[in-house]
């Protein structure tokens, strides 16, 4: 058997052909760049989308384009990925975690609530592992406080909420396509908006806040978050071909869940009749009752040449967040039990039935089930 890899992206002859002709007669235009934005906001049911070379980038040219500054407080999940909250660190804001559920592991609206302060300026709620927070209890408590609610659906292609895809959600929702992701450039992103204000004032400052009438002058000094007609080539192409991705992804969530269907008490990604998941990455909470922990199980796999990657560590228990003091073990419980327990199998498109079988009976193994 081949050696199982963590993550893979699918690519064909489609693709190929595409990049080929970026390659020939694309360097000089933005061709891709505007066909990928325009049908990528279409299908989302946004006016507009702006590529970016990844999502965090899009996640800190919305916090920027929304006028997020020094000493302002945006809430995010305890657990996620740095990359939600380090965006907020670049405009000197103040990151403040909360807690997650333990059904959905995304926001807990009660949490949510008891941290927003008067210098709280947005939420990021992060759709993990395809999950959905309760969209609706967000959109409602944002408003309330008079809030900006951002979505970071980086690891949600193809996820829905009550039938609305996931990136439509608040004033702005982000993409990434990560060489680990549904839909890959190698690096990238996409940021999606609705209000015509936001879309030009985040356009203006992805490109250096050049002015729209006189050419090289410019009006503010901004970063430069400008896609390529490259990578844009390379996820047109996958774009065409996004049901099939998302068909992929779940064929195999649903292979691993199948085989492991008889053991008791392990939780995966959460799919309900409100929640379509696009299951970017199929994620596994060992109950309390196969005392098996994070660490532990990596290890065990990894004896059985199984890879795996942790879930995500509780942000305020990492160096790189711990100063905040906007987080703990006692303010968010679920965050810092789940995460202790969680792993995440291997998502490579190339994953072979004979590897997902191998991989499910390790896990069997490591439980003696
Ligand atoms: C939840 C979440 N947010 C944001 C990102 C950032 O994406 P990128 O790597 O494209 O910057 C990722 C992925 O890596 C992610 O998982």
């Amino acid at each position: 058997m081949e050696p199982i890899l963590m993550a893979g992206p699918w690519i064909t002859e489609a693709e190929r052909n595409t990049v080929s002709d970026m390659m020939l007669n694309g360097w000089n235009n933005y061709e891709y760049v505007e066909r990928f934005e325009k049908e990528f906001a279409l299908w989302h049911n946004r006016k507009y989308a702006l590529m970016t070379p990844c999502c965090t980038h899009a996640i800190h040219l919305i916090l920027l384009s929304l006028g997020i500054k020094e000493g302002d407080e945006v809430i995010v999940p305890e657990c996620t990925w740095t990359a939600t909250a380090a965006p907020v660190t670049y405009q000197k804001a103040i990151p403040v975690f909360a807690d997650i559920n333990h059904e959905d592991w995304c926001l807990n609206l009660d949490s949510v609530e008891k941290k927003i302060t008067a210098k709280t300026r947005a939420i990021i709620a992060v759709d993990l592992f395809g999950n959905m927070p309760d969209m609706d209890g967000l959109t409602k408590l944002a408003e309330k406080h008079n809030l900006y609610l951002i979505e970071d659906a980086a690891e949600a292609l193809g996820s829905k909420y009550k039938g609305i895809r996931a990136g439509k959600f608040g004033i702005a929702g982000v993409h990434s396509f990560h060489r680990t992701k549904t839909l890959t450039t190698g690096e990238g992103g996409m940021l999606l908006i609705d209000d015509d204000k936001v879309f030009e004032r985040a356009k203006f400052l992805r490109d250096h806040g050049r002015s729209n009438t006189i050419p090289y002058y410019t009006l503010e000094a901004t970063p430069k978050y400008m896609p390529t007609n490259l990578l844009a080539s390379l996820g047109y192409a996958q774009f065409l071909r996004i049901e099939e991705l998302i068909a992929r992804k779940r064929a195999l969530f649903h292979a691993y869940k199948e085989q492991l269907a008889d053991i008791d008490d392990l939780t995966f990604n959460m799919e309900t009749d409100e929640v379509f998941n696009g299951v970017w990455a199929t994620s596994l909470i060992f109950g309390k009752s196969h005392n098996m922990t994070k660490p532990e199980a990596i290890k065990k796999l990894a004896e059985l040449n199984i890879p795996s990657r942790p879930f995500f560590y509780p942000l305020s228990y990492l160096p790189a967040y711990k100063h905040y003091n906007s987080g703990s073990a006692e303010t968010n419980g679920n965050a810092y039990d789940i995460s202790n327990r969680g792993i995440t199998l291997a998502c490579s498109y190339g994953l072979t039935d004979e590897q997902i079988t191998f991989i499910c009976k390790g896990i069997r193994n490591i439980l003696n089930k």
